[in-house]
């Protein structure tokens, strides 16, 4: 049980998920847990410290942690296993320390080239938001991919399952991983650190992503995603049946007038169908019709019932569990985590 390898994967504090995030997200990574639980450690945590890298409302933040939790419950996620650690990165204070030391080990020009960061600063920098705040965009932002190789380094994860966004952080993980080792390799011949192992593996490993993107209903040729403007393209989680089927029902199609299932063409119904079917309709019986009505109706019908569904599973979620739950794991998390953070304090000379 000792040696089994690890899965590790962070789950990002995000209110207000979508059915695009539902099956993109919380479903593979539901699954991926319980399949894989026999045979690897499976270390499932919220890195709440990288919740406000860039601006949030901080009011919100512990409710936000405690339902974007409750919602992996909700989706299956089992807390009676204690096998499955859920963890609040924030509640583990070496994830902090080991950044620090990292930090003095990585390139000012490395982090500078994270085509992530770049994205979200200049997205800042566009924001409708005060002079102040964009001059400020954070070192914390900058750096973030150290204590996501933080995250991951401390509990020697091979197998790391995230979106094609976060592939460059994990590469920099290996980067600093091999630099830390090779430089201490006297004091650590087999290595201080435990390389994940390559993004080609681990599409590999995961199966490769089935490449499911749930597109936004009133703008079909963009995905589903709650940073679209208005958010009548959208279905959350939270969504009222009744306001989703409204969603639905004024879905963006087409003037073609047969229902077909081509996303170059036809992107508005192809998606519906999508929708349709992954929430358990059969797609086929629309296939050919000359009236798009039903389809939306039908789709609006599965919605509407999952939801309602789910929602009430989210209310039944025990919280009392949950807490006590993260409280035992996060506990079990300082005690491993803390043992190599000692490991690489001696290796640099903080330690005897
Ligand atoms: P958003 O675009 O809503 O901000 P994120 O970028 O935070 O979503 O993605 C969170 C997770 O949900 C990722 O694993 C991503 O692959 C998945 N995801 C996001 N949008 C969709 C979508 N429209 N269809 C399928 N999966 C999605
Ligand atoms: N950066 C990831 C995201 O934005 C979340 C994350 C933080 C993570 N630390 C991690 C993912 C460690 C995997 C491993 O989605």
């Amino acid at each position: 049980m000792i040696n089994k390898p690890v899965i590790l994967t962070g789950i990002r504090a995000n209110n207000d998920l979508h059915i695009g995030n539902y099956f993109g997200a919380l479903m593979p990574i539901v699954d991926m847990a319980k399949r894989r639980v026999s045979k690897y450690k499976i270390n499932l945590f919220i890195p709440d410290l990288h919740s406000f890298t860039t601006p949030i409302d901080h009011a919100a933040l512990q409710a936000q942690v405690m339902h974007n939790l409750k919602l992996f419950v909700a989706a299956g996620l089992p807390i009676d296993n204690p096998e499955i650690r859920i963890y609040r990165q924030s509640y583990v204070p070496a994830h902090s320390e080991l950044t620090w030391i990292l930090d003095c080990f990585t390139g000012f020009g490395e982090m500078s080239r994270m085509t992530q960061f770049k994205d979200k600063s200049s997205k800042l920098m566009s924001a409708d938001i005060d002079k102040e705040t964009q001059n400020r965009i954070s070192v914390g932002l900058f750096n973030y991919p150290v204590l996501m190789a933080a995250d991951i380094l401390l509990y020697n994860a091979k197998y790391v399952p995230v979106g094609d966004d976060q592939s460059q952080h994990i590469e920099f993980t290996r980067d600093i991983a091999e630099r830390l080792n090779l430089k201490f390799s006297y004091m650590y011949p087999k290595g201080l650190f435990v390389l994940p192992v390559e993004v080609k593996e681990q599409h590999k490993f995961f199966g490769k992503d089935q490449g499911l993107r749930i597109k936004d209903l009133q703008n079909p040729n963009k995905k589903m995603s709650k940073s679209n403007e208005t958010g009548r393209g959208i279905i959350f989680l939270g969504d009222k049946p009744e306001d989703a089927r409204m969603k639905i029902m004024s879905a963006a199609t087409d003037s073609i007038g047969t229902v077909r299932f081509d996303y170059t063409s036809q992107p508005g119904i192809s998606n519906l169908l999508d929708i349709f079917s992954l929430f358990g309709g059969d797609k086929d019986q629309f296939i050919g019709h000359n009236q798009y009505g039903p389809l939306k109706t039908a789709t609006a019908q599965v919605v509407g019932k999952f939801l309602a569904d789910f929602q009430a599973r989210l209310k039944s979620v025990n919280e009392d569990e949950l807490l006590e739950k993260l409280y035992r794991d996060e506990e079990y998390m300082r005690t491993i985590s803390d043992k190599k953070l000692l490991k690489v304090q001696q290796a640099v000379g903080l330690r005897p």
